[in-house]
């Protein structure tokens, strides 16, 4: 919970001011009770129901957060091998872990055969073919959901829409039916459930209403021959807030699920990433210089688009404050940082009261921000706080410059 007590910004009952002074800045600030709270508004959503929300741990896999929702009973959806050792090492259940994506290597599939996992979401036959093969020389059976991409349009930016035929995700809906006929003959095979994803930062649900409607379709086909599924899985996909738009609400979404799920008898399962976490962290940066000039002016700061490339990328919008609210106006700025790059901005045409030295909190940077930061130019990533009531934790520490080149080795 971020909001302004006396003209300063506070990340609940910390000034941002304070956390910049122990921690330096660039950095993470996550609220621990955001967090919570979005979470408990998805789980209490599909209270009464048989269901289980798997956060979709890319958004933000930071092992405080991770610890957080385990905590809390949520299980995963992972992509990697890497983050199933993350949410292992953050004390989560890999009972309750989905692993997701189109290229899983045969020792990413040995190592969650291993540990136990819930399912595979299998995205080809190939992928089948192999996962049986792995899951028959440890004398296993690999649960599979397949999932299947349902060729809906989620009306959200072309990077981040997953489920049209020309998108590389999925079982192509056609060829659905045949490849679970195909997988219930194999021994090493268990099939358990279905899923699908349409895309990420979605403004509406309809689309994803479609897609269930489409994913009914095929699980009651199954049915009249004899295949029963345990459980479906819906994916993620639910915006948030970042300007104005006004984001699914998920009390709805549910209800609208469950009521077309009707007296079937299949858990539910879901993968929110953004929804949970994107308004639960910002990114704290400070004006290193003020750069006035005839056709732009331009506020320099110590954040970058090593820190978070989602303007860069997806041209995507953040919005920027002034951590000392002057309630004086004052001029309009890109707001740029040190990378010798134009795309490296972290917002355009921002009007700012600030100067030389001032901090600036760059809003909803919980999901998709401190994952996806690099060390391009040399830049140690960025200290991650999450702040408690009071307290804050220091849940990642700033990388020290050393690091950066300690696995590389001179010429002999
Ligand atoms: N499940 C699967 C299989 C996914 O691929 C994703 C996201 C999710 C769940 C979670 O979706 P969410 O609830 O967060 O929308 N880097 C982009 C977003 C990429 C999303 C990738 N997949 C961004 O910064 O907007």
């Amino acid at each position: 919970m971020f909001e302004f007590r006396n003209g300063s910004l506070h990340a609940e009952s910390v000034p941002l001011e304070a956390v910049a002074r122990e921690f330096g800045t660039p950095c993470y600030v996550y609220s621990r009770a955001a967090l919570a709270a979005a979470l408990a508004q998805f789980q209490s959503a599909c209270g009464g129901h048989d269901a289980l929300v798997c956060y979709a741990m890319k958004a933000n896999s930071n092992l405080a957060i991770l610890d957080l929702f385990a905590r809390t009973g949520a299980g995963f959806d992972i992509v990697s091998g890497g983050e199933l050792a993350r949410v292992i090492a953050a004390g989560g259940d890999p009972g309750k872990v989905i692993f997701s994506g189109v290229g899983k290597s045969a020792a990413e599939m040995r190592y969650a055969l291993k540990s136990g996992i819930l399912c595979f979401n299998v995205e080809s036959a190939a992928e089948l073919t192999r996962l049986a093969a792995v899951a028959g020389e440890m004398g296993r059976r690999a649960p599979v959901s397949f999932r299947v991409n349902p060729d809906v349009d989620a009306r959200t930016h072309p990077y981040i829409s997953t489920g049209l035929k020309e998108n590389k995700f999925g079982v192509e809906f056609g060829a659905a039916l045949e490849l679970y006929r195909a997988a219930t003959r194999m021994p090493q095979i268990e099939v358990v459930g279905i899923d699908c994803h349409i895309g990420s930062s979605l403004i509406e649900y309809a689309p994803l209403l479609e897609a269930l409607d489409k994913m009914l379709g095929l699980v009651d086909a199954l049915a009249a021959e004899g295949i029963r599924l345990r459980h479906l899985d819906l994916g993620g996909g639910l915006g948030i807030r970042y300007r104005d738009e006004s984001p699914p609400d998920v009390a709805a979404y549910i209800r609208g699920v469950f009521a077309r799920v009707g007296g079937r008898k299949l858990k539910l399962l879901f993968e929110p990433g953004r929804s949970l976490v994107g308004n639960a962290g910002l990114l704290l940066t400070r004006i290193e210089y003020l750069k006035p000039g005839a056709a732009r002016n331009f506020a320099v700061v110590d954040a970058a688009m090593n820190d978070l490339i989602r303007p860069a990328l997806y041209e995507a919008w953040h919005n920027i404050v002034a951590v000392r609210n002057s309630g004086v106006s004052g001029a309009v700025y890109d707001v740029v940082g040190p990378v010798c790059e134009s795309a490296d901005f972290l917002g355009k045409e921002r009007e700012l009261a600030v100067s030389e030295g001032d901090l600036l909190a760059v809003m909803s940077a919980g999901a998709y921000a401190m994952c996806m930061s690099s060390n391009y130019n040399s830049r140690p990533r960025a200290a991650e706080v999450m702040v408690d009531g009071e307290k804050t934790h220091l849940i990642r520490e700033r990388e020290r410059t050393e690091s950066l080149f300690a696995l590389e080795h001179l010429l002999l």
